[in-house]
């Protein structure tokens, strides 16, 4: 790093610091237990004090993707029905979609659809292949949530550094054969994967998902368990990218560690996997359609 880029990482660091921590009622859902009647009913009251909150949950929950039976009016109907860690995933959901919402007029420098699309196709696909991963990664749903905040790095830069973090996108955007993350250590001497691994670490999140998302560019540099989770995330991230025919017509970025879905312990092919989850897709496609209103 030259001495500009090491001034950048700096004042990037320095503006992580004011990085928001995790609302009371998600810290409680981040607890939550099947059959804990006290939090479950905890949570209930956290939520009837947020009218907007529940709202949104609601709707996530009544979405076509997760196809409950009936229409669901209260959150401990929610809890019930999905069971806590279903439930969880939700809740994150919400959370997360709510905190940087498409953006509406405002130009951003990250295409805030794109990346809700990516982020509801990576997840639905990590929560499919991680309840067919023979190497105990993440469970599927911290699989999802894994899936789901693991670029969430880019919005935090676009939002806390928004004058450094501008041209690296662009320089990205001028040569679509390399990887943001690449120009971003670059010029930032960091990715948005340590931001987004910063972001859970305030958030508390829960550790496994913390870690896959710091090494969703690199599983091999992963250590222990979190390899395999960290490879099953990489390599649904990329099949979520493969997935999009926008960037089937474009120049493919090839897998950057083609081993992962063998360190992930999955059998088949790329083509036999893309065919398997195109139920997952379509799902988690029809959600962020609902999701954004489109
Ligand atoms: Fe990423
Ligand atoms: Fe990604």
């Amino acid at each position: 790093m030259n001495t500009r880029a090491q001034q950048k990482a700096l004042t990037v660091q320095d503006n992580l610091r004011s990085l928001p921590g995790l609302p009371p009622v998600l810290q409680r859902v981040r607890d939550l237990r099947d059959g804990d009647r006290a939090e479950i009913d905890l949570v209930c009251s956290l939520y009837r004090a947020d009218a907007e909150a529940s709202r949104e949950l609601l709707r996530i929950v009544n979405s076509s993707y997760y196809g409950v039976p009936r229409t669901v009016t209260t959150v401990k109907s929610a809890v019930e029905l999905l069971g806590a860690d279903a439930f969880r995933s939700a809740a994150f959901l919400q959370h997360v979609f709510g905190s940087f919402p498409p953006a509406e007029g405002a130009k951003t420098v990250i295409d805030r659809g794109e990346f809700w699309r990516h982020a509801l196709l990576t997840a639905a696909l990590a929560r499919f292949f991680a309840a067919r991963s023979s190497a105990g990664t993440l469970s599927p749903e911290q699989a999802f949530r894994a899936g789901l905040s693991h670029d969430l790095g880019k919005l935090v830069l676009e939002n806390h550094s928004p004058a450094e973090y501008a041209p690296v996108v662009e320089m990205r955007r001028a040569d679509p054969s390399s990887e943001l993350w690449m120009y971003e250590r670059l010029e930032l001497g960091l990715t948005h994967a340590y931001v987004s691994s910063t972001l859970l670490g305030r958030w508390e999140a829960e550790e496994p998902v913390r870690r896959a998302v710091e090494w969703h560019h690199a599983p091999s540099r992963a250590e222990g368990p979190d390899a395999p989770a960290a490879a099953l995330l990489h390599y649904c991230d990329y099949l979520a990218h493969r997935a999009e025919p926008a960037r089937r017509i474009a120049i493919p970025i090839p897998l950057t560690e083609p081993d992962a879905p063998a360190m992930a312990g999955l059998e088949g092919d790329e083509a036999e996997h893309l065919e398997l989850s195109r139920a997952e897709l379509n799902g988690a496609s029809a959600l962020f359609a609902e999701l954004s209103g489109e």
